[in-house]
């Protein structure tokens, strides 16, 4: 029906009526330029030898590709671990290992167990096993060999299910080494900040930045053998980051928790730990500045001098 709201009306609301702008268009995959109005259907291509511009885009050939992955349910305990195959076509999956996991949970297999959440490399979830190498699958590529990809749960850790470890040994360890700020010098929180001066924070770098997602400590022969004993490099570098730290005053009573064979000295300096780990840390060097400290080969500098800021 003809709406009155659209007409070319010269009624004397001059500009502010508004107008209805002639439908015509030029159909991108029209094989003729010709205006196309409202109520006129295009002219039919008759020309069927022509392709058009959608026969045109090529079909790209499936580049399919294996991925073993290890399964247990805990629910079937009678039943060994195995290997599963999946095939999926690359050209419809993300770049990532990931990705590829993602599109067999969503497409081939919901009962795939694994973890993520980040997608980005941050939070530490997704680290696994791929094709021998601890890593995070979320920025772990996709070799694109014929060959398959082969996917296990983070070594000698306990498996919950499929590709989920259990963590709680490790964070058990974590804890231990009371992994936050303490302080001798009574603060009301919210009183005032405690500055560090930029030399003080930059201590901080390439320790800050450990995510504890586990594929060192897991690749590290030592804590293989006495994970229950030995603090592993994971947890040793968070413990490292929390003594070198100008703010924390409880140095002395963190380094003496390492008063032990095996907490510490456990480590052999092997390097699995930097060599995998993903965010381009060195765990093995801060077990030996740690090492260093016990031994009193090196010394901190007296602390607090660079934490008292103005009061507020
Ligand atoms: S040091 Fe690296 S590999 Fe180890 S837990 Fe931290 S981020 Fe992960
Ligand atoms: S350097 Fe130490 S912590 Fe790192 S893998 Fe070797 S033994 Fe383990
Ligand atoms: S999903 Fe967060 S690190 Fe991979």
């Amino acid at each position: 029906m003809f709406d009155s709201r659209f007409r070319n009306r010269n009624d004397g609301f001059g500009s502010r009526v508004r107008t209805k702008p002639e439908r015509t268009a030029t159909c991108p995959l029209a094989t003729s330029a010709a205006p196309v109005t409202k109520n006129k259907a295009p002219e039919a291509d008759t020309n069927t030898e022509k392709p058009s511009m959608v026969r045109q885009v090529r079909e790209k050939k499936p580049k399919m590709k294996t991925f073993s992955i290890y399964r247990w349910n805990p629910e079937e305990p009678n039943k060994k671990p195995y290997l599963q195959d999946y095939n999926i076509d690359l050209n419809d999956c993300g770049p990532m290992v990931l990705d590829a996991i993602i599109k067999i949970k969503n497409e081939n297999d919901p009962t795939l167990a694994f973890r993520r959440s980040c997608r980005e490399g941050i939070c530490g979830s997704c680290s696994m096993n791929i094709d021998g190498r601890n890593t995070l699958a979320c920025i772990c590529k996709i070799d694109d060999s014929s060959k398959p990809s082969k996917i296990y749960p983070l070594p000698h850790m306990y498996v919950i299910k499929d590709l989920v470890p259990d963590f709680s040994n490790f964070y058990m360890q974590y804890k231990m080494i009371e992994p936050y700020l303490k302080r001798k010098t009574p603060t009301k929180i919210g009183d005032k900040q405690l500055f560090q001066t930029e030399e003080d924070r930059r201590k901080l770098d390439g320790v800050y930045e450990c995510i504890l997602c586990a594929c060192c400590s897991t690749s590290c022969p030592s804590y293989w053998w006495n994970s229950d004993k030995y603090l592993g490099p994971a947890i040793l570098l968070q413990a490292y980051k929390w003594i070198v730290d100008s703010r924390d005053e409880y140095t002395e009573e963190r380094l003496s928790q390492f008063h032990d064979t095996f907490s510490l000295y456990r480590c052999h300096t092997i390097m699995n730990c930097t060599k995998v780990c993903p965010k381009g840390l060195n765990p093995a060097k801060a077990i030996g500045e740690l090492k260093m400290l016990m031994g009193g080969v090196r010394s901190l500098p007296a602390k607090n001098s660079s934490t008292v800021g103005p009061t507020y």
